[in-house]
């Protein structure tokens, strides 16, 4: 931990060098990432920072609150929400593509900063120049930012930045892999609920629908996913995985049987991974008695869905997102 001293210390002031007398905008998100990032630059410069929060609709159940009262609680950052679900659900539209849903959330992302920013601008200070980044060093090797580095998928806090882009970068955490994010933050007093949360990707559950996102495709999926986090944290299992997704073949039907009737609905697929930092993993060998909870649990509770089943490939070949 005392490296992670230096490295708070040290990127403090690098920041204030940077940054000098403007202001700042960051791109909250609700994961680790820029909760660990802002935090820094909180750090750094106090009031300078106005954190933006764009409620872009795809964030798990519960996510949006918690972002809005226990990391402000926390951390004291001026924070500033934007509600755009309906705009993302409307660009999203009929968009089955992984790679299209990510530039599309990319550039609308970029674009609902930039409206946020004009407002701060509009308001008496100094001139807004930077924008704060959550990227670590596996997001930039995996977008080629790194030697060797091959373009796998173009991660939106990377890869997928307009060309029009007004702000200089701040990227504090982009030498540091998860685990010593997680550290970073501690360091700053960041609560562990969600220090020690699991990586939750940009684009959201737009990318955990196999198929078109729709609002009602949406609430399916949130439905079974606190289902699966609940039974998970209720199992003591958190800190045995390094992320869970949970993934609705959204266009695959298949037959079941519940009650008297016949159903034809969703499978869902549980992707529970162990890893270092993301870019290699393996699936978690989870006790069979959580499976089988999760699985009657969502069959029960989430009518849409009648098929439960569990990834067992590791990375690579398989990607920890199933887009
Ligand atoms: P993959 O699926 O490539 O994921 O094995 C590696 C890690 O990156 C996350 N991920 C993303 N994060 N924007 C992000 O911010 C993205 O477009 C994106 N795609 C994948 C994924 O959740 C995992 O932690």
């Amino acid at each position: 931990t005392w490296t992670m001293v230096n490295i708070v210390e040290e990127q403090v002031e690098r920041i204030r060098e940077q940054v000098g007398d403007a202001r700042v905008i960051s791109a909250l998100s609700g994961g680790v990432d820029s909760a660990v990032s802002t935090a820094l630059v909180q750090r750094a410069i106090g009031d300078q920072l106005t954190a933006v929060f764009v409620d872009h609709g795809l964030l798990r159940q519960g996510e949006a609150e918690q972002v809005e009262r226990d990391y402000v609680a926390a951390t004291g950052v001026n924070l500033k929400v934007v509600d755009a679900a309906d705009q993302f659900l409307g660009f999203l539209e009929d968009v089955t593509d992984p790679e299209t849903k990510r530039k599309i959330i990319g550039r609308e992302f970029i674009r609902t900063f930039e409206a946020a920013e004009r407002e701060v601008l509009a308001t008496p200070g100094a001139p807004v120049k930077f924008l704060v980044q959550g990227t670590l060093y596996p997001d930039v090797v995996e977008s080629g930012g790194g030697a060797g580095a091959s373009n796998i998928k173009s991660h939106h806090n990377v890869g997928g930045l307009p060309e029009d882009l007004e702000f200089s970068l701040i990227e504090p955490l982009r030498t540091l892999f998860k685990d010593e994010v997680r550290e970073v933050g501690r360091q700053l007093g960041i609560p562990e609920a969600i220090v020690g949360r699991h990586p939750f990707p940009g684009p959201g559950l737009a990318i955990r629908i196999i198929g078109a996102v729709s609002k009602e495709r949406l609430d399916i999926l949130r439905a079974a996913d606190a289902i699966v986090r609940e039974e998970t944290t209720a199992a003591g299992m958190d800190a045995e995985i390094w992320q869970f997704p949970v993934v609705l073949l959204a266009d695959v039907r298949s037959v079941g049987v519940q009650g008297d009737g016949r159903t034809y609905g969703h499978p869902i697929v549980l992707r529970p991974v162990t890893s270092e930092d993301a870019m290699t993993a393996d699936w978690a060998r989870l006790p069979y008695e959580l499976l089988e909870r999760i699985s009657t649990r969502i069959t029960n509770e989430v009518p849409e869905v009648n098929r439960v089943t569990v990834d067992i490939t590791s990375k690579p070949p398989g990607t920890i997102e199933w887009e």
